[in-house]
């Protein structure tokens, strides 16, 4: 495994491979490649770190199930560089799906479509439909243009964690997660902590009107707006991993909306204090500061092997949805 990282000027070796240093064109450029090879690179994107492979090689995605430990039918959100490319995986694009990758792409957004030809089973979990997202991240959209310019069609990606476990916010959270599973010929980019901090919004684009599957930055108030249509959301019936009841789950308890006992975790707003004998993990000024540090707080009640962590959750619209979502299921118990 191979770390690229913009930030550190060194290059070390461990056991399960190398680090590298410098996200540079060059680094983009072999990373790229390793793709084509068939190797896995984990990249940033703007929400969380995505584990990606080539979208079109079967044995390259088994090995994205084989390292997440993730259960096979379970589809990927293919990533792309740019909207235009959207023709490759699905035939089917609705008006109100071309308005919203007008306004919300490169963005926090994967929208859901009947799946072309170059869709296969290995990557819609033999469902009929695909999951795109072009991200707003410049390493991962120079990942994705140089894997475009040497004839790639699309990374495969779900975020680089552990099937169930809270997703990666940095490079260093990858390395945690996913060092012991990741093989000499694979690649980490760092591209520093991911500015918005949870998963993209999923919008079902296979009905007349759009429908959420999953909560995150493009609200519905935006989605509305945008279409001038009225949005529905999820029903018990979707298929997708992180609608599971248990999911983005720290190994520490997590409690919602009690009074913190003594030598547990807490994250709260920064106006509500920390109780005494508690350990304080985030304490955000805002809901998008909540969201971006919600991942790493869950991730330091681990690394204090804290045994519990209580979490005020933010109230009202916008990205508080979507916090609520991921904590309802991190505290849905064993
Ligand atoms: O922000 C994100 O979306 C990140 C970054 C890396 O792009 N990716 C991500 O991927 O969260 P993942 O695999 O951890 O979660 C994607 C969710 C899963 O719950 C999956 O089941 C669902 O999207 N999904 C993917 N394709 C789908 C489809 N065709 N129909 C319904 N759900 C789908
Ligand atoms: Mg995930």
């Amino acid at each position: 495994m191979v770390i690229f990282s913009q930030i550190h000027g060194i290059i070390a070796h461990m056991s399960t491979g190398q680090f590298l240093s410098h996200c540079t064109a060059d680094a983009l450029s072999q990373a790229a490649q390793a793709l084509k090879d068939g190797a896995l690179v984990a990249f940033p994107t703007e929400t969380v770190y995505g584990l990606g492979a080539d979208a079109t090689n079967a044995e390259a995605v088994a090995r994205i199930y084989e390292v997440k430990g993730r259960p096979a039918d379970h589809p990927l959100i293919v990533h792309l560089a740019s909207t235009q490319l959207i023709v490759d995986w699905t035939d089917d694009v609705p008006d109100y799906a071309i308005a919203l990758a007008r306004e919300f792409w490169p963005g926090p957004m994967t929208l859901i479509f009947r799946r072309g030809e170059l869709a296969k089973d290995f990557i819609t979990g033999g469902q009929e439909t695909v999951g795109l997202r072009v991200p707003d991240h410049v390493f991962a959209l120079a990942l994705l243009e140089a894997f475009h310019k040497i004839g790639g069609k699309g990374v495969a990606a779900p975020s680089a964690n552990r099937f169930g476990h809270v997703s990666p916010t940095t490079a260093t959270d990858v390395t945690e997660e996913l060092s012991n599973f990741l093989a000499p010929q694979d690649l980490i980019l760092d591209g520093g902590a991911c500015s918005v901090g949870v998963e993209s919004t999923i919008i079902d684009c296979t009905g007349t009107a759009p429908r959420v599957l999953r909560p995150g930055a493009i609200t519905v108030e935006m989605i509305e707006s945008t279409t001038g249509l009225k949005v529905t959301e999820i029903g018990d019936e979707i298929r997708a991993s992180g609608l599971l009841e248990k999911h983005y789950s720290p190994r520490a308890k997590v409690i919602l909306n009690q009074s913190p006992t003594v030598g547990s975790g807490f994250i709260a707003f920064s106006e509500i204090e920390t109780p005494e004998g508690v350990t304080r993990l985030a304490a955000p000024a805002s809901n998008d500061e909540f969201a971006r540090t919600l991942y790493s707080a869950l991730r330091a009640a681990d690394a204090q092997s804290l045994s519990s962590v209580f979490v005020h959750e933010p109230q009202g619209d916008g990205i508080a949805t979507a916090i609520r979502d991921r904590l309802s299921r991190a505290s849905k118990g064993g």
